[in-house]
Protein backbone atom coordinates (compact mmCIF):
# COMPACT_ATOMS: atom_id res chain seq x y z
CA UNK A 1 0.00 0.00 0.00
CA UNK A 2 1.17 3.39 -0.68
CA UNK A 3 2.38 5.69 2.20
CA UNK A 4 0.23 8.90 2.49
CA UNK A 5 3.61 10.74 4.03
CA UNK A 6 6.24 12.26 2.11
CA UNK A 7 8.91 10.27 1.43
CA UNK A 8 11.61 12.51 3.71
CA UNK A 9 9.93 13.12 6.46
CA UNK A 10 12.83 11.20 8.23
CA UNK A 11 15.12 12.21 5.87
CA UNK A 12 18.69 12.26 8.24
CA UNK A 13 17.15 10.64 10.84
CA UNK A 14 19.17 7.24 12.62
CA UNK A 15 16.19 5.03 13.74
CA UNK A 16 17.39 1.38 16.47
CA UNK A 17 14.70 -0.87 16.15
CA UNK A 18 15.04 -3.85 18.67
CA UNK A 19 13.37 -7.26 16.90
CA UNK A 20 13.08 -5.10 13.77
CA UNK A 21 14.40 -8.23 11.53
CA UNK A 22 10.93 -9.82 11.42
CA UNK A 23 6.78 -9.26 11.76
CA UNK A 24 5.68 -5.93 13.05
CA UNK A 25 9.29 -5.03 14.15
CA UNK A 26 10.29 -5.54 9.69
CA UNK A 27 7.74 -3.45 9.04
CA UNK A 28 8.49 -0.78 10.85
CA UNK A 29 11.90 -1.28 10.13
CA UNK A 30 11.19 -0.81 6.09
CA UNK A 31 9.01 1.83 6.22
CA UNK A 32 10.84 4.33 8.18
CA UNK A 33 13.97 3.78 5.98
CA UNK A 34 11.29 3.78 2.92
CA UNK A 35 10.51 7.52 5.04
CA UNK A 36 14.47 8.54 4.91
CA UNK A 37 15.70 6.76 8.16
CA UNK A 38 19.25 4.65 8.31
CA UNK A 39 18.23 1.80 10.11
CA UNK A 40 19.76 -0.28 12.88
CA UNK A 41 18.74 -3.86 13.56
CA UNK A 42 19.05 -5.35 17.03
CA UNK A 43 18.08 -9.26 17.17
CA UNK A 44 19.04 -12.40 18.86
CA UNK A 45 19.07 -14.58 15.43
CA UNK A 46 21.85 -14.11 13.00
CA UNK A 47 20.22 -15.15 9.95
CA UNK A 48 17.06 -13.52 10.57
CA UNK A 49 18.70 -10.21 10.63
CA UNK A 50 21.36 -11.23 7.79
CA UNK A 51 18.10 -11.53 5.67
CA UNK A 52 16.45 -8.41 7.12
CA UNK A 53 19.00 -6.17 6.24
CA UNK A 54 19.83 -7.45 2.92
CA UNK A 55 15.72 -6.89 1.60
CA UNK A 56 16.03 -3.68 2.98
CA UNK A 57 19.60 -2.63 1.22
CA UNK A 58 18.18 -4.19 -2.20
CA UNK A 59 15.40 -1.23 -1.47
CA UNK A 60 17.99 1.39 -1.52
CA UNK A 61 17.98 1.94 2.52
CA UNK A 62 20.55 2.30 4.71
CA UNK A 63 20.96 -0.47 6.94
CA UNK A 64 22.97 -2.61 9.04
CA UNK A 65 21.95 -5.82 11.67
CA UNK A 66 24.02 -6.27 15.39
CA UNK A 67 23.32 -9.12 17.07
CA UNK A 68 22.04 -8.64 20.49
CA UNK A 69 19.61 -9.90 23.41
CA UNK A 70 17.49 -6.87 25.10
CA UNK A 71 17.77 -9.12 28.31
CA UNK A 72 21.31 -8.29 28.86
CA UNK A 73 22.37 -4.82 29.68
CA UNK A 74 26.25 -5.04 27.92
CA UNK A 75 24.14 -6.07 24.41
CA UNK A 76 22.43 -3.03 24.76
CA UNK A 77 25.49 -0.99 25.49
CA UNK A 78 27.59 -2.82 22.62
CA UNK A 79 24.36 -2.28 19.97
CA UNK A 80 24.06 1.41 20.74
CA UNK A 81 27.49 1.85 20.48
CA UNK A 82 27.74 0.13 17.33
CA UNK A 83 25.03 1.83 16.14
CA UNK A 84 26.43 4.96 16.89
CA UNK A 85 30.06 4.08 15.01
CA UNK A 86 28.15 3.42 12.03
CA UNK A 87 25.67 6.28 11.71
CA UNK A 88 27.15 9.21 14.21
CA UNK A 89 23.78 9.60 15.53
CA UNK A 90 20.23 8.24 17.19
CA UNK A 91 17.30 10.11 16.51
CA UNK A 92 14.54 7.18 17.15
CA UNK A 93 14.66 4.21 19.24
CA UNK A 94 11.97 1.49 18.86
CA UNK A 95 11.63 -1.43 21.11
CA UNK A 96 9.90 -4.02 19.72
CA UNK A 97 11.32 -7.15 21.00
CA UNK A 98 8.90 -9.65 22.33
CA UNK A 99 8.48 -13.11 23.98
CA UNK A 100 5.15 -14.71 23.70
CA UNK A 101 3.94 -17.92 23.90
CA UNK A 102 0.39 -19.01 25.30
CA UNK A 103 -0.44 -21.30 28.99
CA UNK A 104 -2.83 -21.31 31.21
CA UNK A 105 -1.68 -19.21 34.46
CA UNK A 106 -1.61 -22.14 36.41
CA UNK A 107 0.88 -24.27 34.22
CA UNK A 108 3.37 -20.96 33.74
CA UNK A 109 6.78 -21.14 36.30
CA UNK A 110 8.16 -18.32 37.34
CA UNK A 111 10.65 -18.61 35.30
CA UNK A 112 8.33 -18.87 32.52
CA UNK A 113 6.94 -15.32 34.00
CA UNK A 114 10.00 -14.11 34.40
CA UNK A 115 11.41 -14.46 31.03
CA UNK A 116 8.71 -12.88 29.35
CA UNK A 117 8.72 -9.72 32.07
CA UNK A 118 12.47 -9.47 31.14
CA UNK A 119 12.39 -9.29 27.29
CA UNK A 120 9.36 -6.93 27.24
CA UNK A 121 9.46 -4.79 30.57
CA UNK A 122 13.05 -5.11 31.52
CA UNK A 123 14.24 -5.36 27.92
CA UNK A 124 12.27 -1.74 27.13
CA UNK A 125 13.74 -0.25 29.95
CA UNK A 126 17.56 -0.92 29.23
CA UNK A 127 17.29 -0.17 25.90
CA UNK A 128 15.58 3.00 26.64
CA UNK A 129 17.89 3.90 29.41
CA UNK A 130 21.35 3.21 27.29
CA UNK A 131 20.22 5.13 24.74
CA UNK A 132 19.32 8.44 26.50
CA UNK A 133 22.53 9.56 26.25
CA UNK A 134 22.34 9.47 22.74
CA UNK A 135 18.75 10.96 21.89
CA UNK A 136 19.35 13.74 24.53
CA UNK A 137 19.48 17.06 22.75
CA UNK A 138 22.51 17.99 22.13
CA UNK A 139 24.13 14.84 21.88
CA UNK A 140 25.97 13.54 18.88
CA UNK A 141 24.56 15.50 15.25
CA UNK A 142 21.58 16.95 17.15
CA UNK A 143 20.89 20.84 17.71
CA UNK A 144 19.86 22.10 20.81
CA UNK A 145 16.46 22.52 20.02
CA UNK A 146 15.16 19.18 20.28
CA UNK A 147 15.85 15.72 21.41
CA UNK A 148 15.47 12.44 19.92
CA UNK A 149 12.23 10.16 20.04
CA UNK A 150 11.35 6.36 21.81
CA UNK A 151 8.45 4.08 20.40
CA UNK A 152 7.49 0.89 22.09
CA UNK A 153 5.25 -1.82 21.15
CA UNK A 154 2.84 -2.80 23.41
CA UNK A 155 -0.69 -4.13 23.17
CA UNK A 156 -4.23 -4.41 24.32
CA UNK A 157 -4.56 -7.65 25.96
CA UNK A 158 -4.29 -6.15 29.36
CA UNK A 159 -7.06 -3.78 28.82
CA UNK A 160 -8.77 -6.33 29.92
CA UNK A 161 -7.98 -9.62 30.04
CA UNK A 162 -6.49 -11.96 28.13
CA UNK A 163 -6.26 -15.86 28.75
CA UNK A 164 -3.19 -18.05 28.44
CA UNK A 165 -1.09 -14.53 28.40
CA UNK A 166 -1.14 -13.35 32.39
CA UNK A 167 2.57 -13.08 31.88
CA UNK A 168 2.33 -11.06 28.28
CA UNK A 169 -0.31 -9.17 29.92
CA UNK A 170 2.03 -8.13 33.01
CA UNK A 171 5.06 -7.13 30.81
CA UNK A 172 3.20 -5.07 28.48
CA UNK A 173 1.19 -3.00 31.16
CA UNK A 174 4.62 -2.53 32.35
CA UNK A 175 5.53 -1.57 29.11
CA UNK A 176 2.93 1.41 29.27
CA UNK A 177 3.74 2.45 32.50
CA UNK A 178 7.38 2.83 31.68
CA UNK A 179 5.93 5.13 28.02
CA UNK A 180 4.08 7.21 31.06
CA UNK A 181 7.05 7.49 33.20
CA UNK A 182 10.11 7.92 30.59
CA UNK A 183 7.58 10.68 28.93
CA UNK A 184 7.09 13.01 31.98
CA UNK A 185 10.78 12.78 33.31
CA UNK A 186 12.35 12.81 29.72
CA UNK A 187 10.22 15.41 27.92
CA UNK A 188 10.60 18.03 30.62
CA UNK A 189 14.67 17.42 30.52
CA UNK A 190 15.46 16.39 27.41
CA UNK A 191 12.80 17.10 25.18
CA UNK A 192 12.41 13.61 24.24
CA UNK A 193 9.16 12.23 23.54
CA UNK A 194 8.53 9.05 24.60
CA UNK A 195 5.35 6.99 23.22
CA UNK A 196 3.69 3.66 22.78
CA UNK A 197 1.71 1.36 20.15
CA UNK A 198 -0.74 -0.95 21.08
CA UNK A 199 -1.53 -3.65 17.99
CA UNK A 200 -4.78 -5.55 17.63
CA UNK A 201 -4.81 -8.62 15.41
CA UNK A 202 -2.57 -7.60 12.82
CA UNK A 203 -2.34 -10.19 10.18
CA UNK A 204 0.92 -12.58 9.33
CA UNK A 205 2.36 -12.04 13.01
CA UNK A 206 3.38 -14.46 15.40
CA UNK A 207 1.31 -12.87 17.25
CA UNK A 208 -1.62 -13.41 15.32
CA UNK A 209 -1.13 -16.99 14.80
CA UNK A 210 -0.82 -17.56 18.23
CA UNK A 211 -3.71 -16.14 19.88
CA UNK A 212 -6.10 -16.41 17.21
CA UNK A 213 -6.86 -20.49 17.11
CA UNK A 214 -7.09 -21.87 13.81
CA UNK A 215 -10.76 -22.64 13.56
CA UNK A 216 -11.10 -18.67 14.29
CA UNK A 217 -9.01 -17.01 11.23
CA UNK A 218 -10.81 -15.35 8.69
CA UNK A 219 -14.18 -14.41 8.58
CA UNK A 220 -14.75 -15.08 12.69
CA UNK A 221 -11.71 -12.66 13.69
CA UNK A 222 -12.93 -10.07 11.27
CA UNK A 223 -16.45 -10.24 12.98
CA UNK A 224 -15.30 -10.24 16.36
CA UNK A 225 -13.17 -6.82 15.64
CA UNK A 226 -15.20 -3.57 15.38
CA UNK A 227 -14.39 -2.04 12.27
CA UNK A 228 -15.09 -5.96 10.57
CA UNK A 229 -11.48 -6.28 9.78
CA UNK A 230 -8.07 -7.42 10.95
CA UNK A 231 -5.28 -5.07 10.73
CA UNK A 232 -1.79 -5.12 8.49
CA UNK A 233 1.70 -4.63 9.61
CA UNK A 234 1.35 -1.42 7.24
CA UNK A 235 -1.05 0.39 10.03
CA UNK A 236 1.53 -0.24 12.94
CA UNK A 237 4.25 1.28 10.46
CA UNK A 238 1.92 3.88 9.87
CA UNK A 239 1.18 4.88 13.45
CA UNK A 240 5.08 4.45 14.06
CA UNK A 241 5.94 6.85 11.27
CA UNK A 242 3.39 9.63 12.54
CA UNK A 243 4.69 9.41 16.09
CA UNK A 244 8.36 9.18 14.80
CA UNK A 245 7.84 12.31 12.53
CA UNK A 246 7.15 15.98 13.50
CA UNK A 247 3.41 15.11 12.88
CA UNK A 248 3.92 13.82 16.44
CA UNK A 249 5.56 16.33 17.59
CA UNK A 250 2.71 17.25 20.25
CA UNK A 251 2.01 13.49 21.41
CA UNK A 252 4.42 12.42 24.49
CA UNK A 253 3.42 9.73 26.95
CA UNK A 254 0.55 8.14 24.69
CA UNK A 255 0.26 4.62 23.73
CA UNK A 256 -1.41 4.25 20.49
CA UNK A 257 -4.20 1.78 20.28
CA UNK A 258 -4.09 0.61 16.54
CA UNK A 259 -6.81 -2.07 16.46
CA UNK A 260 -9.93 -1.35 14.60
CA UNK A 261 -11.53 -1.03 17.75
CA UNK A 262 -11.02 -4.62 18.42
CA UNK A 263 -10.56 -4.19 22.77
CA UNK A 264 -13.33 -1.73 23.15
CA UNK A 265 -16.20 -4.97 22.56
CA UNK A 266 -14.35 -7.21 24.90
CA UNK A 267 -15.59 -6.73 27.69
CA UNK A 268 -19.52 -8.27 25.76
CA UNK A 269 -17.82 -11.30 25.15
C1 LIG B 1 5.11 -22.75 29.07
C2 LIG B 1 7.21 -21.95 28.50
C3 LIG B 1 6.89 -22.01 27.11
C4 LIG B 1 5.57 -22.48 26.78
C5 LIG B 1 8.92 -21.25 27.32
N1 LIG B 1 8.46 -21.47 28.57
N2 LIG B 1 7.97 -21.56 26.42
N3 LIG B 1 6.33 -22.29 29.47
N4 LIG B 1 4.72 -22.83 27.77
N5 LIG B 1 5.19 -22.57 25.50
C6 LIG B 1 9.19 -21.31 29.80
C7 LIG B 1 10.30 -22.33 29.89
O1 LIG B 1 9.82 -23.60 30.34
C8 LIG B 1 11.27 -21.70 30.88
O2 LIG B 1 10.83 -21.85 32.20
C9 LIG B 1 11.13 -20.22 30.52
O3 LIG B 1 9.87 -20.06 29.87
C10 LIG B 1 12.23 -19.77 29.60
O4 LIG B 1 12.17 -20.56 28.43
P1 LIG B 1 13.40 -20.67 27.41
O5 LIG B 1 12.95 -21.46 26.25
O6 LIG B 1 14.62 -21.11 28.14
O7 LIG B 1 13.62 -19.14 27.07
P2 LIG B 1 14.24 -18.49 25.80
O8 LIG B 1 15.01 -19.50 24.97
O9 LIG B 1 15.00 -17.34 26.29
O10 LIG B 1 12.99 -18.06 24.96
C11 LIG B 1 12.09 -17.11 25.49
C12 LIG B 1 10.78 -17.18 24.75
C13 LIG B 1 11.02 -16.76 23.32
C14 LIG B 1 9.88 -16.16 25.43
C15 LIG B 1 10.15 -18.54 24.85
O11 LIG B 1 11.85 -17.61 22.63
C16 LIG B 1 9.78 -16.59 22.55
O12 LIG B 1 8.67 -16.53 22.98
N6 LIG B 1 9.93 -16.44 21.32
C17 LIG B 1 8.78 -16.19 20.49
C18 LIG B 1 8.78 -14.77 20.08
C19 LIG B 1 7.44 -14.33 19.66
O13 LIG B 1 6.48 -15.07 19.54
N7 LIG B 1 7.35 -13.06 19.41
C20 LIG B 1 6.10 -12.48 19.03
C21 LIG B 1 5.57 -11.79 20.16
S1 LIG B 1 3.97 -11.26 19.78
P3 LIG B 1 11.41 -23.03 33.18
O14 LIG B 1 10.67 -22.84 34.47
O15 LIG B 1 11.10 -24.33 32.51
O16 LIG B 1 12.88 -22.76 33.31
C22 LIG B 1 3.51 -10.33 21.04
C23 LIG B 1 2.24 -9.61 20.78
C24 LIG B 1 1.28 -9.88 21.86
O17 LIG B 1 4.14 -10.21 22.00
C25 LIG B 1 -0.01 -9.21 21.56
C26 LIG B 1 -0.59 -9.54 20.25
C27 LIG B 1 -1.94 -8.94 20.03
Amino acid sequence: MESPFKADILKGKVALLTGGASGIGYEISHQLGKHGASIAIMGRRRHVIDSAVSALQSLGISAIGIDGDVRKREDAVRVLESTIKHFGRLDILVNAAAGNFLVPAEDLSTNGFRTVIDIDAVGTFTMCHEALKYLKKGALGKDLVSGGTIINISATLHYTATCYQIHVSAAKAAVDSITRSLALEWGTDYDIRVNGIAPGPIEDTAGFSKLAPEEMLGEEVKEHVNLRKVGKKWDIAMAALYLASDAGKYINGATLVVDGGDWLEKPLR
